[in-house]
């Protein structure tokens, strides 16, 4: 199997750091402060900025074409700040923003979805496409949730369950193929 030659940018000499078999296209920006567990990818046009807190994205997670993710810095009043936190088999569909917030295991964030600062995605959820979950919004582990601002909408059922686990086995699949495909080139 190919490994993944993508370095990314330092910010303060601090690179981001990826775990085996990961694949980031070459298009991709990830600065600084970022970790990625094994086997996630990162697709084109991505953008992911650790830079004034931490982004730390867990296994098998693929975060699709032109995603923003990004933080927000410590301050006085808040000493944490929002970093961003993405848990394991985790998709997030295409042109999606993640901002200081926590995604759980197995979610699907539909595409274009804008999820804000201290908002927290629990396990097995699914997340509309366009939609927006505001800031300090909790979601609960089984639900679907859609709209701007998101409401929920009904529990999910057992397909739609197996599907989250699915979509980051295709990823992982289909990452695979783009490394072997590259080792070639
Ligand atoms: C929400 C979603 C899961 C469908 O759920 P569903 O319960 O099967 O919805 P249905 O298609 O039966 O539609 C039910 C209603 O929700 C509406 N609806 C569907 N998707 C919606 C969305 N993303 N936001 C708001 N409303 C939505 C439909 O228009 C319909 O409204 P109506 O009852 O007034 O006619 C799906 O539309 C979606 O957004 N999936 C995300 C896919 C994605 O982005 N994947 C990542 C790409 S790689």
């Amino acid at each position: 199997m190919a490994v993944n030659t993508y370095v990314g940018r330092p910010y303060k000499g601090i690179y981001p750091s990826f775990g085996a078999q990961c694949y980031v296209d070459p298009s991709a920006v990830i600065v600084g402060d970022v970790t990625l567990g094994d086997d996630s990818s990162i697709w084109p046009l991505v953008a992911a900025r650790g830079d004034v807190n931490h982004i730390r994205v867990g296994a098998r997670t693929n975060i699709q074409d032109g995603s923003v993710l990004h933080v927000t810095r410590t301050g006085p009043d808040d000493p944490h700040g929002y970093p961003l936190l993405i848990g394991d088999d985790v998709t997030v569909g295409h042109h999606c923003m993640l901002h200081g917030c926590v995604i759980g295991n197995r979610i699907l964030v539909g595409m274009s979805a804008v999820v804000m600062d201290g908002a927290v995605v629990e396990d097995d959820v699914i997340i509309g496409a366009g939609s927006l979950v505001p800031p300090g919004k909790r979601l609960e582990s089984g639900y679907l949730y859609v709209g701007s601002p998101v409401k929920k909408a009904r529990p999910l059922n057992e397909q739609e369950r197996a599907f989250l686990q699915k979509s980051a086995e295709n990823y992982v699949y289909l990452k695979n193929e783009y490394l072997r495909e590259n080792a070639q080139g």
